[in-house]
């Protein structure tokens, strides 16, 4: 029996500054190196740190090409045979830098004044459309909250909740997982990838904070330790996918990876079994 591989979308939040596109990055580094599977990499924070630790040049994002529909529309221009899902289509494709192994895609500001919310609903769709071309998109979200509900994307298979050794980081876990099922995200499964922790400290605090995690119906995934290499990459403004295969963040995210059943040649069938 030839099983299908599904596609799968994963949506990487969590508190400011926890190491939400640092995750991203490494998980990208990971799929790339251990599976052939075509990804989609969106930068759905309008601050858009992805292109530097991802060392892609973005010329124009979803958000410009959205404006540019939004004073088209005013002006008139739009409108007779071409249709404004077609008009704004082209341009999200004209978006997407094609890289060697992944495709990326900046969302930047795609909220423009007035309610347009035609134009926003218009831009989910071309964007779920967009990633059925792909095995897997990933999309490093921005800190605050409203992003859910002014969703990117109409389906998350996987919500990745990014922690870092804080109260804060655990408070707004919370409030992430809550706030996705009020506004009925389609998620599958929700992880914690706790990040940033001392490796001195893994060991001691590791069965507390699953258990607690999991009281809260959240599934801890794995810790990546606090890594000088990553912090020197960073400083330096070099891209963090030049990590050596050594770095313990990029072995934490590989062990991680793989315990989500990302993978091999997994067809996501695991992943994608409803537990919520
Ligand atoms: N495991 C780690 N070891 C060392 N430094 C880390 C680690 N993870 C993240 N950092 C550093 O922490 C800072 C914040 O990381 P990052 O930008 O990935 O967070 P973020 O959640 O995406 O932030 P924002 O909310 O601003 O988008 C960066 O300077 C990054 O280099
Ligand atoms: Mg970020």
């Amino acid at each position: 029996m030839i099983v299908m591989r599904q596609k799968l979308v994963l949506s990487v939040s969590g508190k400011g500054g926890v190491g939400k596109t640092s995750i991203t990055t490494l998980l990208v580094r990971t799929l790339m190196k251990h599976t052939n599977h075509s990804l989609l990499i969106v930068d759905a924070d309008p601050v858009m740190n992805l292109p530097k630790t991802l060392g892609v040049k973005v010329e124009q994002t979803v958000g410009d090409a959205a404006t540019q529909l939004r004073k088209d529309i005013d002006a008139g221009a739009v409108g007779g045979q071409v249709s404004k899902q077609d008009v704004l289509e082209g341009e999200v494709f004209d978006a997407l830098v094609e890289d060697d192994r992944f495709d990326f895609l900046a969302m930047g500001r795609t909220e423009g004044e007035g309610c347009y919310c035609y134009v926003n609903r218009i831009l989910s769709q071309i964007l779920d459309t967009i990633a059925r071309n792909y095995d897997i998109t990933i999309m490093d979200m921005s800190a605050g909250l409203e992003h859910l509900s002014r969703r990117t994307t109409r389906d998350v298979d996987v919500l990745i909740i990014v922690i870092d050794p804080s109260s804060m980081a655990f408070d707004a876990a919370i409030r992430i997982r809550d706030l996705a099922k009020e506004v009925q995200i389609d998620f599958k499964q929700i992880f914690v990838i706790a990040n940033r922790f001392p490796p001195s400290l893994i060991e001691e605090v590791s069965e507390d904070l699953e258990r607690r995690l999991s009281e809260e119906g959240l599934k801890l995934v794995g810790f990546v330790p606090t890594d000088d290499e990553l912090t020197v990459i960073n400083l330096r403004g070099k891209p963090l996918l030049d990590l050596p295969d050594s770095s313990p963040a990029v072995k934490a995210v590989e062990a991680i990876a793989k315990k989500m059943g990302l993978l091999g040649d997994s067809t996501f069938l695991e992943l994608l079994r409803p537990t919520t």
